[in-house]
């Protein structure tokens, strides 16, 4: 038997000292925002993704009564890509957050089935999707690559193919 460790890397910096295009992105998420529809939680999420062809993809939460049925706005924006620009690599995705009832004190990373997701079209393009999360307080985390947000993904390649 043996323990293992897995290194989880990220760069924790302040929307100031990003550059243009970083920055672009992240106001492309929040300004997403106004898109959300999340009557039930009220916490609004806003994704962009930049793609290589120069074009920027906003999505948002979307939420449903029935609430398993609602997706997040990762899921949105990346699932709209895929089926829109399923030749275009992508080269990043920023993501914002903003609660219409509390603080949002620290930065929200995304849920476990959304960086499932952004993992595999990582994996299926073979090129790093960098991963911008910005908090309202204006601090970011960054990921060169969703794969350091998901160290032991499942992938595609572990599963038998017919
Ligand atoms: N949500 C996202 O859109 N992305 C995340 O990374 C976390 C959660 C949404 C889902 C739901 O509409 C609301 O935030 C509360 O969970």
């Amino acid at each position: 038997m043996q323990e293992k460790k897995i290194e989880l890397k990220f760069i924790s910096a302040h929307f100031s000292e990003l550059d243009h295009h970083d920055q672009k992105l992240i106001t492309n998420a929040k300004e997403s925002f106004s898109t959300a529809y999340a009557p039930y939680s009220g916490f609004l999420v806003g994704a962009s993704i930049y793609l290589e062809n120069g074009e920027i993809i906003n999505a948002s939460n979307q939420e449903n009564v029935a609430y398993p049925s609602g997706l997040c706005a990762e899921r949105v924006a990346m699932f709209y890509v895929g089926a829109k620009f399923p030749d275009v690599k992508i080269k990043a995705i920023a993501v914002s957050v903003l609660s219409k009832s509390f603080q949002v004190a620290d930065v929200i990373s995304p849920c476990g089935a959304c960086r499932q997701v952004m993992a595999e079209y990582e994996d299926k393009q073979k090129q790093p999707i960098k991963v911008l999360l910005h908090s309202p307080n204006n601090q970011v985390l960054i990921a060169k690559k969703v794969q350091d947000l998901l160290p032991l993904m499942f992938k595609s390649s572990q599963l038998k193919k017919y």
